[in-house]
């Protein structure tokens, strides 16, 4: 088995590159064989929202622009994926989110090569209570992409490389690593969809996902789930890309001078 591990942050042997080189330890000892990137070294440009990649079911057409494509490929070249993020202001530092809106095309384009193989998501955070979006946004990426999350967990540390000095944080890396390949978890999330833990309150009293939009109401005791949504199932992601995207073309094609007509008072700079 091959498995790739990706550090989301800039610093070179900061806590989050060396928490996914340990949980690549974990997977090795096991019989992976390891790559590790740092996703920092990599030219990521934004996503021009042009869906080419939708409509022509493509690899993104600016492919020789960066290396996002040059990423996915790799990610599709390996059988698992140790992804590890920093949180920049409460979530992950924003070239994750650039890369994976590139990776429209590994949703809708190419098709999901990476469909039910194992990741594990590493977040680290300096501040307990200062990292809501971090593994949500993570889940994001790798449930978005097809991926099933074996394992996930927050540690914490501020200066780079202090995380070295938490033992537990490091074993449970290393712990990780080794459940990635045995499939097999130590971690409990409260979604019985998607196993997050971020959830919004609907205008209907209602608790829902932010991650896969399951819904659930708070009763004494516990909640009870009423509604459980797939959204980064195998048919769920199909169903969405008929049923949502791909109508969203003819509509605007139909619209486009009529859209031209109105935009003429916003063209003064
Ligand atoms: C721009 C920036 C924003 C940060 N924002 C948060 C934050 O909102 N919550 C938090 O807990 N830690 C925050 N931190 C601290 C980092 O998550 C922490 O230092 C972590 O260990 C960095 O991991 P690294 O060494 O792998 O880069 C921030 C750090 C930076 C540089």
């Amino acid at each position: 088995m091959k498995v790739i591990g990706i550090s989301v942050s800039a610093r070179k042997f900061g806590n989050t590159e060396l928490l996914v080189k340990e949980a690549l330890l974990g997977a090795g000892e096991m019989g992976a064989e390891t790559t590790f990137i740092r996703l920092t070294d990599f030219k990521i440009e934004p996503c021009e929202g042009c869906i080419n990649c939708v409509i022509k079911r493509s690899e993104c057409v600016f492919k020789d622009r960066d290396d996002s494509m040059k990423i996915y490929r790799m990610i599709t070249e390996h059988d698992g994926l140790i992804l590890g993020s920093p949180t920049y202001i409460l979530g992950v530092p924003a070239i994750l989110k650039m890369l994976l809106d590139r990776g429209m095309a590994y949703m809708y384009g190419t098709g999901r090569p990476n469909l039910g193989k194992p990741a594990v998501a590493i977040g680290v955070a300096g501040v307990r209570g200062w990292e809501a979006f971090t593994l949500p946004q993570m889940a994001v990426f790798l449930l978005s992409l097809g991926f099933r999350i074996v394992d996930q967990f927050v540690a914490y540390a501020q200066g780079p490389g202090e995380i070295l000095f938490d033992r537990n944080a490091v074993e449970r890396a290393h712990r990780a690593g080794r459940l990635l390949i045995e499939n097999t978890t130590e971690y409990r999330g409260t979604c019985p969809s998607c196993g997050q833990n971020l959830f919004r309150l609907t205008k209907d009293g209602l608790i829902e996902c932010a991650v896969c939009g399951t819904e659930g109401e708070i009763e004494q005791g516990g909640i009870r789930w009423v509604k459980v949504e797939k959204r980064w199932g195998e048919e769920e992601v199909i169903e969405h890309f008929e049923k949502k995207i791909l109508p969203s073309v003819p509509r605007f094609l139909k619209s486009r001078h009529k859209i031209k007509e109105l935009r003429k008072r916003y063209l003064k700079k």
